[in-house]
């Protein structure tokens, strides 16, 4: 049998064929035409809310529809709760500046989002048709839990280690996206500076069977395989984000989804020199610069929106150096294609490899 009864259960509940959820990928990558791909393949397709405003999200949940009636999530960062230090050090603003005049983008400066544009985000969802809604950088507020639990959503929230597991379902949440430290881009769990490191293999261990809600895994699965032995492992669906970041559909950068392909382990790092938050990339120069002077740099989100004009700049200008290159640890296995044949692909191997544990089984 190709899928466990766990998740039978929670794919009949999403109302997906496959356990296979596209991860929201914020910044880009996610297009619409990304999302209704893997919906109507059989997964579930994920719109990255982070980065856009209600209004954004509601468009593009009308483009996800106007491509697809399959099921989707949305995502959405939950902001900090301390209050944000803006300072930057001396040699910092120095090396910003320099990297922002060298591209010829506009002096850097923070803006970032305020509490108004979470709430706001939450309505859009809780009004949407949206099977599940996930949670990334922190937990939202009960009261939001439950009011997207009352409109029929799935709510999920993101952990970094078995604690925060615990956490996220002690708040309500009816599933915990566990994220291990392959995983491509920012560490997404509770801890403000995502600097908790642990392997996928282990926090499924250490959940199976101690955790009263699904489990969904996330971080460096690239094949139906790696699908399988989440799945023999507890999880009730697999979380994919860097497999379909090289897709056609994909809107990475053609020289990010060269970098991504050519990445091999070494050269992946967690940094959080670039927004101010652990997240996983290819090391570039940009990663190089500013990690000379990363005691001088302020946390997520104030760093982030320093950064984000120099790399768009760079994006623009087609120039890999100084964009980031988010990316999980198995990248260098992932395939061009479409999204379809990615998908297909997957589903293939992962019933391949579950005949093939069936038949190790056999006396
Ligand atoms: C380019 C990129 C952007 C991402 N953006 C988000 C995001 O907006 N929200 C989120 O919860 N996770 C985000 N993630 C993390 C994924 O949810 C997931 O944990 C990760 O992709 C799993 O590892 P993998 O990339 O090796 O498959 C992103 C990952 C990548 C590669």
């Amino acid at each position: 049998m190709t899928h466990t009864a766990t998740s039978e259960r929670f794919c009949g509940r999403i109302g997906m064929a496959q356990p296979i959820i596209l991860a929201p990928m914020g910044g880009g990558p996610s297009t619409p035409e990304l999302v209704a791909a893997v919906a109507e393949a059989g997964g579930l397709g994920s719109i990255a809310a982070g980065y856009l405003s209600a209004d954004e999200l509601a468009t593009a949940i009308d483009r996800v529809r106007a491509l697809t009636a399959g099921p989707l999530a949305l995502n959405i960062f939950v902001p900090p709760r301390r209050a944000l230090n803006h300072e930057l050090g001396e040699r910092a603003r120095q090396v910003l500046s320099g990297i922002s005049a060298e591209l010829g983008a506009p002096e850097p400066t923070a803006s970032v989002p305020d509490a108004e544009t979470f709430d706001r985000q939450v309505t859009v969802a809780a009004e949407s048709d949206a099977v599940l809604v996930s949670f990334t950088f922190g937990l939202p507020p009960i009261a939001t839990i439950e009011r997207l639990q009352a409109a029929g959503t799935i709510v999920a929230a993101t952990a970094n280690t078995f604690g925060e597991a615990v956490e996220v379902a002690a708040a309500g949440c009816d599933a915990v996206i566990l994220q291990g430290f392959e995983a491509g881009a920012h560490r997404g769990g509770l801890s403000e500076r995502g600097d908790r490191h642990v392997g996928l293999v282990s926090l499924l261990e250490q959940a199976r069977g101690r955790l009263p809600v699904d489990v969904i895994a996330s971080g460096g699965v690239c094949s139906g395989a790696g699908v399988a032995a989440c799945l023999a492992l507890g999880a009730a669906a697999v979380q994919i984000g860097t497999a379909f970041l090289v897709t056609d559909e994909s809107g990475a950068t053609p020289e990010w989804k060269k970098a991504v392909i050519a990445s091999v382990d070494a050269e992946t790092v967690i940094t959080r020199s670039l927004t101010g938050r652990g997240a996983r990339g290819v090391a570039n120069e940009l990663v190089a610069r500013l990690s000379e002077v990363e005691d001088e740099l302020p946390d997520y989100p104030v760093l982030n929106s320093y950064t984000s004009g120099l790399r768009q700049r760079a994006k623009d200008l087609g120039e890999p150096e100084f964009q980031s290159l988010w990316t999980g640890q198995s990248g260098s296995v992932s395939r061009i294609g479409s999204a379809r044949s990615v998908f297909d692909r997957i589903v293939a191997e992962l019933a391949t490899a579950a005949d093939g544990l069936a038949g190790s089984a056999d006396p």
